[in-house]
């Protein structure tokens, strides 16, 4: 008989050109049920969320083999796509035969009960074979996709800015240090400074904390430009938000007011959300189930509503009229710390809202001075769950301001001769944002923790495999 290869996925989504046909399937077991004269084998290949049923008699020749058959192990079956006679599912194959490409060792940690976050977190590399993580692993997939696609359906230039830097772009000194030096060598001092033309690369070079100051240049030419990749923050922070490595979406836009980058970013969250929600039906029902309840209903209102926004100034003033006990007093001035993100998203709005126009002493130099001379022109986005999941402003175009903010906030202009030339060479207003890959995918998912959206995450004393 003839075989031919088919996809798990097409059995769910377009059944009927399968039924009745011979088809071969390759995958992996995740359940088997051995009631002595059949076994039924949950198999999925990979290309969709659910298994398929695989049906198998004890005329095959290996049945005895099939029936040992354990949580990983490899086969190819070939056989009859069908009506399921059973009840549980739809359709399954009926097996004419099956080859073991391998059996799974049974020591195999992961098993069909539930696993603990914090277990799983032990074992990346196999933790992604669990139904949650398969969820969360192609959400990300497709929340990726969804961000190229809404930027390069409006004309953005994707650019490649480079993980190796020089400069540091939030002026926050939170950056790892790459070296080829051993770290003895490394500490070695003449005249007390040390000697940076030693290093392979010749200078100072860092894993960069954000691509902006290398996307701006590039929207002189492309108007309108965005950048995705990883970013590294050598932040000491044990929180279920922070990562060491995480991945950031920076569009940056030419001829543009603040408004006009709020506007661009409650428009992407709201096309990405849309679209992962229509790709994964399963996956988002899992999360709603298992990880979430209420999580569809909450992105539904998330897709569907205008988000809030407020200045920095009004936001404070909510707060300190909230009676609330704050652990951190809600002066004007301070950084809006967590419990005042949330609250304000969480309670105040019931859903993600803009603070804008933040005091200039607690944001980064480059973003554009406001008449009162006190606020700059900043965005955050604070979602409910989460708090920040944005960070943008418009930048400061006007050359004296732009080195006034560098010295305000202790820079070295010379550390950033290439950003200055951008204003020296045809200023133009501009404003951009970026936007926190895995915090977007957690508001997208009900997960709490960033370290169970993350393939491999990197945390303070965590680097596993
Ligand atoms: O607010 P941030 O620091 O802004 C910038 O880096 C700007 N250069 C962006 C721009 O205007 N082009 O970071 C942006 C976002 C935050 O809102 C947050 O979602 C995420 O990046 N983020 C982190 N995510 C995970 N772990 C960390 N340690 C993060 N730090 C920031
Ligand atoms: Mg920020």
């Amino acid at each position: 008989m003839q075989y031919t290869a088919a996809r798990v996925k097409e059995m769910y989504r377009q059944p009927e050109s399968l039924v009745g046909k011979a088809v071969e399937v390759k995958g992996w077991i995740r359940g088997n049920r051995d009631q002595k004269e059949v076994a039924f084998l949950a198999l999925n290949d990979g290309t969709f969320y659910s298994n398929i049923q695989v049906v198998a008699k004890d005329d095959l020749i290996n049945y005895k083999d099939v029936t040992k058959l354990s949580l990983g192990s490899a086969i190819t079956v070939r056989g009859i796509f069908q009506v399921s006679e059973g009840k549980g599912q739809a359709h399954d194959i009926v097996a004419d035969e099956i080859v073991i490409e391998s059996f799974s060792d049974l020591s195999n940690p992961i098993q069909n009960k539930r696993h603990t976050l914090e277990f799983l977190r032990t074992m990346p590399h196999m933790r992604v074979r669990t139904n949650t993580f398969m969820a969360v692993f192609r959400v990300r997939s497709l929340l990726a996709h969804a961000i190229h696609k809404f930027f390069q359906d409006r004309d953005f230039v994707y650019v490649h800015t480079p993980v190796i830097t020089s400069a540091d772009a939030e002026g926050a000194g939170e950056m790892f240090r790459i070296t080829t030096l051993e770290p003895h060598e490394s500490h070695r001092a003449k005249d007390g400074s040390y000697d940076w033309s030693d290093e392979l690369l010749g200078t100072r070079a860092y894993l960069t904390v954000s691509g902006q100051l290398n996307v701006e240049p590039f929207c002189v030419p492309f108007r309108n430009v965005y950048t995705f990749g990883p970013t590294f923050r050598a932040e000491n922070s044990q929180t279920n938000r922070h990562a060491n490595e995480f991945w950031m979406i920076e569009p940056e836009i030419a001829f543009a007011d603040l408004e006009a980058d709020a506007d661009l970013a409650e428009e992407m969250i709201k096309y990405i959300f849309r679209d992962v929600m229509e790709k994964a039906p399963e996956e988002m029902q899992f999360c709603n189930d298992w990880i979430d309840n209420g999580l569809i209903a909450r992105l539904e209102n998330v897709v569907n509503n205008e988000f809030a926004r407020i200045t920095y100034t009004e936001a404070i003033s909510v707060l300190q009229k909230s009676g609330r006990d704050f652990e951190f007093k809600p002066d004007w001035g301070i950084n809006l710390q967590t419990e005042h993100e949330r609250f304000l998203a969480e309670e105040v709005f019931k859903k993600p809202v803009f603070v804008t126009d933040y005091p200039k002493d607690i944001k980064a130099f480059y973003m554009r001075l406001n008449d009162d001379g006190k606020t700059v022109r900043a965005m955050d986005l604070l979602v409910p769950g989460i708090g920040e999941i944005i960070g943008g402003s418009q930048r400061e175009e006007r050359m004296e301001m732009l080195l006034a903010g560098m010295a305000s906030h202790g820079l070295n202009p010379a550390d950033y001769e290439g950003y200055l030339d951008t204003r020296r060479f045809g200023s133009f207003p501009h404003a951009g944002f970026g936007l926190g890959f895995e915090r977007a995918l957690m508001y997208l998912t009900g997960m709490k923790n960033i370290r169970d959206v993350i393939p491999y995450p990197r945390t303070p004393k965590n680097v596993i495999f």
